[in-house]
Order: structure tokens, then sequence, then C-alpha cells
């Protein structure tokens, strides 16, 4: 358990020198089911590397990869065991060295994935500190005694089921981890680690990436007194958790969402990213109040952008969409905001519309409406294809999250299905070989090279509109403003001192008008056309516009 002493006083830090990221789009690749390079089954580094150009054509800013460190995979990568070295499933550091030659080289920006909180249990970090409570690297995780009962120290959680101490024999003590038992917690309290971590920015800052997504961070600091979590009333599970999941029963006032975060961690990160130039840090922010903490972190708290789940959990329309993103940007002021509609925790987005197998227009508004909204968007691999949750059956699963909680909740392999590469080929062209997960067939429809061949198709179209939203400064920094049109559309106004731009979405799929205040000029529309001074969709429609005078 570590000592804080006083508690150091978050200064609020200057903005950045080089804001590229802001309104840029960012891509997420989820590497092991991305693009098998070297043919045994499982996505890696060379395989991104030749699809770059795929992300290049669609238009997109930024990409976001997900953890490609040295891991015995228990939480598929979220387990690190070395820091500084890639998994050889995944390849090599000089097949990361040239990835990131090859993103620059196409004007992509490349984000790694930054796990501050817990490390794999086989990392030497925590093989040694758990063989006894002398050794130098004894306080580097969080150890607590049993309570005389010889039951764990508190009442804590962990996020993917039971208890989050796990006995250690070695030392007789219990060890934290908010996940698995196998991704023990690092005691950010002490300096030591703190150091040890900013060691490994430092590594990726001087390999070139531009900047760092930061896991699950808020768990990076718990009370060093150990409190009990208080119970929480109902509601639904905040983002992240299972639903009916113990974890979601407590109130996370202790073991999560600290105040120290900011000074001890955040700002030192933040400062020698900014020593390096053009990096951004933009980090995991989940749960109950997350807005408050948000709001905190994102104007000079440390974070250029949170990553939060208003959007990525529960049925997708028009009412909780706006609600989420109104709430947000009045809360949050100056902050900054990283939307998304999918990732590779949570069902994918065209699963949670409120239709089933919705068409095609659905799966491109979808993506659309997310880079119209205030912020840096950030699309997952496949949204770019309209693909849909895989389901799957108990023996499919390969995510211990889901093994623990089936049949109420069957995880997240769903949406980390091997990409439709080529309609044609065995395995969706993932893959030579048999991927480590079975393709998903219904994707198939759905491959890349079909749809690079046809001019109607979501990803053509998806280019086309992340072109034009290029030369939009009120869709990429702009401002927002609700408007109230009548049943499931949406209609708001981007604006950016004299630019404008009025979006309309119906999310109901059952098309509608609405009469904004002058005769609109469209700019951009799908199923929807203005006729006189009423804006008119069809079922899943958009129309992006130049809002008339009056
Ligand atoms: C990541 C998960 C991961 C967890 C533990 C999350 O926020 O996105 O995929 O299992 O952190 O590292």
């Amino acid at each position: 358990m570590g000592a804080t002493g006083r508690l150091p006083r978050a200064e609020r830090l200057p903005p950045r020198r080089d804001r590229w990221w802001r309104g840029a789009v960012l891509y997420q690749i989820w590497p092991r089911s991305f693009a098998d390079g070297n043919g045994d089954g499982i996505g890696d580094l060379r395989g991104i590397g030749e699809r770059l150009d795929h992300l290049a054509r669609l238009g997109v800013d930024a990409v976001w990869i997900s953890p490609f460190y040295e891991s015995p995979m228990r939480d598929f990568g979220y387990d690190i065991a070395d820091h500084r070295a890639v998994d050889p499933q995944f390849g090599t550091l000089e097949d990361f060295d040239r990835l990131l030659a090859r993103a620059h080289a196409l004007g992509l920006r490349v984000l790694v994935d930054f796990v501050p909180s817990h490390t794999s249990d086989r990392h030497p970090w925590f093989l040694e500190s758990r063989e006894d409570r002398g050794n130098p690297r004894a306080d580097w995780y969080v150890w607590a005694d049993p309570r005389p009962d010889g039951t764990p120290p508190n009442n804590w959680l962990s996020v993917f089921g039971g208890s989050a101490w796990q006995w250690e024999p070695r030392r007789g003590q219990y060890y934290l981890h908010n996940f698995l038992k196998e991704q023990p917690d690092l005691d950010l309290h002490r300096p030591e680690v703190r150091e040890a971590l900013l060691d490994v920015a430092r590594f990726w800052l001087e390999r070139g990436v531009d900047g760092f997504r930061l896991d699950a961070v808020e768990f990076a600091f718990h009370d060093p007194r150990l409190r009990n979590n208080p119970p929480r009333r109902e509601g639904p599970a905040p983002g992240g958790a299972a639903p009916d999941s113990p974890w979601a029963m407590q109130r996370h006032r202790f073991d999560k969402g600290r105040a120290e975060l900011n000074a001890l961690f955040l700002q030192p990160l933040w400062r020698l990213t900014e020593a390096y130039g053009g990096r951004v840090l933009l980090g995991e922010v989940t749960g109950e109040h997350a807005r408050a903490r948000i709001a905190r972190h994102t104007n000079g708290g440390g974070l250029d952008m949170a990553y939060g789940f208003d959007l990525l959990t529960g049925e997708i329309t028009a009412s909780r969409v706006r609600e989420a993103v109104e709430g947000m940007q009045a809360r949050i002021g100056g902050g900054w905001m990283c939307w998304a509609f999918s990732n590779h925790d949570v069902r994918r987005a065209p699963s949670r519309l409120p239709v089933a197998d919705p068409p095609d227009a659905a799966r491109l508004l979808l993506p659309v409406l997310l880079c119209c909204l205030p912020g840096s968007p950030c699309l997952y691999q496949g949204d770019e294809l309209g693909l849909e949750e895989a389901e799957l059956s108990f023996e499919d699963l390969r995510d211990p999250f889901g093994i623990a909680f089936w049949p109420r909740f069957p995880g997240r392999d769903g949406c980390r299905m091997p990409m439709p590469w080529k309609a044609g080929a065995p395995h969706g062209g993932f893959s030579e070989t048999t991927p480590w997960i079975p393709f998903h067939e219904p994707h198939r429809r759905r491959a890349a090279d079909r749809q690079y061949a046809e001019p109607g198709s979501i990803y053509r179209r998806l280019a086309a509109f992340l072109a034009f939203r290029r030369t939009q400064p009120a869709l990429r920094e702009g401002d927002i403003r609700f408007l109230d049109p009548t049943g499931p559309l949406l209609a708001f106004e981007r604006r950016r001192s004299e630019s404008r731009i009025l979006c309309v979405f119906d999310l109901g799929g059952e098309g509608g008008s609405f009469r904004p205040a002058a005769r609109p000029r469209p700019l951009l529309s799908s199923a929807a056309g203005v006729s006189g001074t009423r804006i008119e969709l069809a079922p899943w429609g958009f129309l992006l516009a130049e809002p008339g005078e009056g």
C-alpha cells in the first residue's frame, strides 16, 4: 500500500502548441483481427502496414492501435509483459518502425495504447514484487494483508467478476487487480513506478509515435486507506461493465477516479509529450459522474481528449445522442471529447439501432453522424464497411469477460471478428489460414474489395463525406446547437465563426421532414433532399446543408 503524503495541487496546464488532433478523425485498429501479414491466422503489424492505403483512401487523420506488446494474451494484449517489445504474434520492433514510417508517409498519425494501471502477472516487475515483502520492487503493486478472518482487505470488485483481490502465497498477502487476476494493479502512488511508466512513454515517443490512448487510466490510483466502496443505487450499468454485474452495484469512490491522477501522472506525462511536440493524450474515462471528471481532465488537467462511453452502450436513438452530446458539451466547456459508437469492448453500432439488420443507409448514417459531432470522432475497424455484431455461441467465445458473464453478457468477441478484405477469398481474405476466431461469414458480402468497386458502397460514400468534412471548419472545430425537429429526427447546427452547417439525420428508420428557419442550401445528402423550405428524409436519410439566412 502506498503512502501519499500531501496531495499536490493540479495546476491548469497551458494549451498544446500543436492541436492537429482537434477535429481529426481517428480510426481504431484492434491488431489481432485487422489483417494477417504472415499467414498464422492472427492479425499483425505487417498486415496493418499492408492495409494502410485502405485508411488513407478513406480519409482518416490518425490511427490508434490497440496493444501489440509482449503479452501472455489473457486479456488479448491489455496484459503487458514487456512494454518495450512487440509480441512475436504481432511481429517485431522493426515491423513497427516500418509501419510508422509508412503511415507518416501517407499523412497518417499513429497513437499507441498505453496501459498505466496494470501489467501482466508475467511482467518482470510483478515476478520480483510478489517474491517477498523486502525486494526492491516490493511496493510496485498494490499489496495488502488479509483481514483477521483471512478475507480480502475490502469489498472492491473486479470489472471482470469476483473480488478484486488475489491471494499470493509467497508474500502471504493479497494483491489488487481491477480486471483479470493476471492483471495486477501497479501502485502509482510510488514515484519510482510513475518514473518507470514515463520511461516507457519516452521509449515510444523516441520511436516517433504521435500520441497515446491511455487505457483504463482512472484505475491508476486507488484510495491508500483502502476504504470500502459504498453500494450504488439502481440504474443502468456504467460504460464498460457487464449488465447485472456485481461491479455495477458499487459506487467506485475509492478504487478509481481519484484526484491524484492529474497532478501525479497525467500532467507529468502531458509535459513529457509536449516537450516532443505535436503529440496527443487521449484518455479512457468511464463510469458514474464521468462528465465532471472529463471536464477536469480535459481543461488543462493533463488529457487532451477524453474517450467517453456515453455513445458506446445502449440503444442508439436521436434522443440518446442528443442527451449525451448536449449534456457533455454543457459540462466540459473548453474541454475536448473523442466520440465513438463502436470499439473492441462493446456491441457494434449497427446492432444497437432500434431495428434488426438495418439497411446500408443506416450503416452509413452512423459513421457520418459520428463525424458531424463536436470533438474528434473515432471510428472502429469495420465501421467503414457497416459491419454488425457477430452473435456467437458459448463454444466460440474467447474473451474471458464473456465466458465469466455468459449468458447475460456474451463478452467482446462479437465485435472482434476478422476483417473481411476479399469477398472471394477463404476467411474473407483476412488470413490464408484458419483465423484465431472463425471468420464471420455474414460479413463476407460487406468485404472491402467489393465496396471499393461500388460507387454507392458505405466505404466509398463515407470516404466522399470525409473528404468534404476536411474542407469544413464548422464540422472540425465548430460548436454545436441542437434544433427541435419532431419524431426520431436529430438536427443540429455546427458553427465556427462565419461558417455554419445544418445537419439532419433520421435515426428512426421511418423518414420524416424538418422545416428549418430559412431555406437551406444542400451540401451533401443521402436519401434526403430539400423541397421548398422543407428538408425531406427517406428512412435513414441525412442531409448537410448551409442554413439559409432568416
Ligand atoms: C480496455 C479493455 C481491457 C481493459 C483492461 C479497457 O478499458 O479497453 O479492452 O480489457 O481496459 O485493460
